[in-house]
C-alpha cells in the first residue's frame, strides 16, 4: 500500500531504510518511545525485517524529493464493540514520529492527514484516538490541527522511564480523539 501526498510518500518499510531509521531511533526523542531505541545498524535491520511484512498499518514517511525516510506513522485496529466478539476493529490509536531534522516543516501534519483519511475511508475506522504526554506540545498541536478533540487528562497515568532514584516516573497523559463523522464534516 502506498499513500501519496504533495511532498511525501507513505509506504511499507524496506530493509534498505535501516540507516535512515537508525538515525532517528538511536536516541528516541520522547519517553514513550524509549522502548523503541535501536543500539546498532544491525538492530535496525532486524527491526525492519519485521516491519517490512506489515503492508497495511505501519508506514515509513518518505520525502519524495530525496527518497529519504524521515519518520514513521502507524496504528492498528482495536475492537470497541464488546457485543460482537469477532467484530473487525474500528478504533485506531496512531503513533507518529519524525526525525528531528525534519520537524517544523509541516510533514507530520501532511502525513497524519493522509493516514487518517486512509484509515477512515479504506480501513473502516470509526474512531481515532491519540495519547500524548502533557508536556509534548508539538504532538498536542498536531492532534488539534487534525481536528481531534481533547477528551481528558490522566494524572500519573503511565511510566516509560525511571526517575534518578530508580523509581518509576509516571507521566500525565492527554487523550485526543476524532470520529469518522467529525472527520467527514470538518
Ligand atoms: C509530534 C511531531 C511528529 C510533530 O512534528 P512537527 O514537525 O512539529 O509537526 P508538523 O510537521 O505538522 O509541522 C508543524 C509546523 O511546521 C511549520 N511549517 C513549515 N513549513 C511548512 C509547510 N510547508 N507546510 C506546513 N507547515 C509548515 C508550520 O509552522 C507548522 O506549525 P503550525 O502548525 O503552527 O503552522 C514531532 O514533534 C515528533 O516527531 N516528535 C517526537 C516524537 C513524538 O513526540 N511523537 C508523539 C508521541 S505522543
Amino acid at each position: 500500500m502506498i499513500i501519496e501526498t504533495e511532498r511525501l510518500i507513505l509506504r511499507t518499510f524496506q530493509i534498505s531504510d535501516a540507516e535512515d531509521v537508525f538515525e532517528y531511533l538511536k536516541k528516541p526523542q520522547v519517553n514513550c518511545f524509549a522502548c523503541m531505541k535501536l543500539n546498532s545498524l544491525e538492530e535496525a535491520i532486524k527491526e525492519l525485517e519485521k516491519r517490512s511484512k506489515d503492508k497495511e498499518f505501519y508506514f515509513a514517511i518518505v520525502l519524495k524529493e530525496t527518497g529519504k525516510v524521515i519518520g514513521e506513522i502507524n496504528a492498528y485496529p482495536e475492537s470497541s464493540d464488546l457485543q460482537n466478539e469477532g467484530a473487525i476493529g474500528d478504533t485506531f490509536s496512531p503513533c507518529w514520529m519524525l526525525n528531528k531534522e525534519f520537524q517544523g516543516r509541516g510533514y507530520a501534519y501532511e502525513s497524519a492527514y493522509a493516514f487518517f483519511d486512509y484509515l477512515f475511508k479504506e480501513k473502516g475506522a470509526r474512531r481515532i484516538y491519540a495519547f500524548t504526554e502533557d508536556y509534548n506540545y508539538s504532538s498536542q498541536h498536531l492532534c488539534e490541527k487534525l481536528g481531534m478533540r481533547l477528551e481528558g487528562k490522566f494524572i500519573e497515568f503511565i511510566s516509560f522511564v525511571n526517575n534518578e532514584d530508580g523509581t518509576s516516573r509516571y507521566e500525565n497523559t492527554l487523550q485526543y480523539a476524532i470520529l469518522k463523522k467529525e472527520w467527514v464534516n470538518r
